[in-house]
């Protein structure tokens, strides 16, 4: 059995690689291959990629493809896109190519509000602690000057302050809810520095306070953090054109957007089919999330916190047929940086960057709404039309093919042979076979 491992972080890579091969890898020096296989031969990249995070020992790599053809407010772009799942980058092209003759894509930013709070024990007077926030407000401002004085310069920083009582969801819970304008920063770090700074200060006025020390009640920061919950920074991307411009795989525009349009109403009535939905629009999100270095944690907890805003969780799209004119909408927060963190750090993130065309993060934000919105639209029409397994059994085809290294005639072969017959891995694995007999 494995003990346990004192200062592994101080270790050398060789050593960390040594000590996981002894003890969990079984000695297997393939293994260690593997894993320096996916070293880069650039030291220097190697090096700082290493440093991105803590107790590096090897590269992971994901594919880094490339969706052309999305008009977005009437500028031809090619996404950027880092996934594994083999069908969302030709989905993700299909759409664009289909709304591309059609008006291509409209996305506007609807707002830019980024948020965080300070989270307060106090089991004092409410008043008290009403007349003190409402006394120290501005000393609690003055007191991130040095921190959001760039900021600001720029137009951005701290935008207000509030006491938020929340004793009737739990005792003597109060919160300092703080706003953000962060312009091209995701702001995490600007944002829980500011946080920091006034809750320091809150418990610094707090213990002078008249109030509190007559009552002997005093309030107690809890923690501070921003919230990836962001209701006020969102975007909203849309598609529309006539009726009868929707005819596809042999289906008419009337029928294809009656039910494409009953489709998104399921998914705004069933929540199992909603998930699955919204999973479909995240496929395209997340992957210019991952090819632009933002944060997808961030923008996938808060994405699917506010598909269930009204206590219901539902479709983060919209479809509707008004006069034969067919519109398709997302509606999503996304607080996203095209500065700080690993955007200026990571050379295929830079080149990611200057494949958009250097758009800043009210850009980058309808970029990617579309990119969701694509991804949606896409699922829904093979789901409508000729089912999804057709396309995503193409590229699986292709996966289980690469497994079992085939040749470049036998892919050819696989693949005229499987248009005609079902896949699956058994049936590939004995067509091979029987190939290389
Ligand atoms: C698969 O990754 C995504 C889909 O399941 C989305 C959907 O069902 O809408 C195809």
């Amino acid at each position: 059995m494995a003990q346990p491992v004192l200062g592994f972080s101080k270790k050398t890579k060789e050593e960390k690689i040594a000590w996981l091969v002894t003890n969990y890898l079984h000695n297997d020096t393939a293994a260690l291959t593997t894993l320096k296989t996916y070293w880069n031969d650039d030291t220097a990249l190697q090096n700082l990629h290493d440093d991105f995070i803590e107790n590096t020992i090897t590269n992971y790599y994901l594919p880094f493809g490339i969706a052309p053809n999305f008009l977005i407010n009437e500028k031809l772009f090619a996404l950027p896109m880092v996934i594994e799942e083999s069908s969302v980058v030709a989905a993700a092209g299909n759409a664009a190519k289909f709304w591309l003759d059609k008006g291509g894509f409209t996305a506007e930013v609807i707002s830019t509000t980024k948020n965080g709070q300070i989270h307060l024990n106090f089991y004092g007077e409410n008043d008290h602690i009403h007349d003190f926030f409402d006394h120290v407000k501005p000393e609690l401002i003055a007191s991130i000057d040095a921190l959001q004085k760039n900021m600001k310069k720029r137009g951005g920083g701290l935008i207000d302050l509030k006491l938020v009582d929340a004793t009737q969801q739990l005792k003597g819970y109060y919160q300092i809810h703080a706003t953000f304008e962060t312009l091209d920063a995701m702001g995490a770090n600007f944002i829980n520095s500011c946080l920091e700074t006034i809750a320091k200060r809150v418990e610094e006025l707090g213990a002078q306070h008249q109030h509190f020390i007559a009552t002997n009640s005093y309030p107690e920061v809890v923690m501070s953090i921003l919230s990836n919950y962001v209701p006020e920074c969102t975007v909203r991307a849309q598609v529309s054109c006539p009726v009868e411009k929707l005819a596809n795989n042999g289906m008419d525009g009337a029928t294809f957007a009656r039910k494409f349009e009953r489709a998104v109403a399921i998914a705004n009535t069933e929540p199992r089919r909603a998930v699955t939905h919204n999973k479909g629009i995240m496929n395209g999100i997340d992957a210019l999330i991952l090819a632009t270095g933002n944060d997808f944690r961030a923008i996938e907890a808060g994405v699917h916190a506010y598909a269930a805003r009204d206590g219901h969780y539902k479709s983060l799209t919209n479809a509707s047929v008004e006069n034969d004119i067919f519109t398709f909408w997302i509606e999503v927060p996304l607080a996203l940086g095209t500065v700080g963190g690993l955007t200026n750090l990571h050379p295929m993130v830079k080149l990611a960057f200057d494949m958009l065309q250097r758009p800043n993060a009210k850009e980058l934000m309808q970029i990617v709404a579309v990119a969701g919105l694509a991804q949606n639209f896409a699922a829904l029409r093979s789901l409508v039309t000729v089912g999804i397994q057709k396309g995503h059994m193409k590229m699986h085809l292709m996966n289980i093919l690469n497994q079992f290294d085939a040749s470049k005639s036998e892919k050819e072969k696989a693949t005229a042979h499987f248009q005609e017959h079902a896949v699956s891995h058994a049936s590939v694995v004995s067509y091979l076979e029987e190939l290389r007999k």
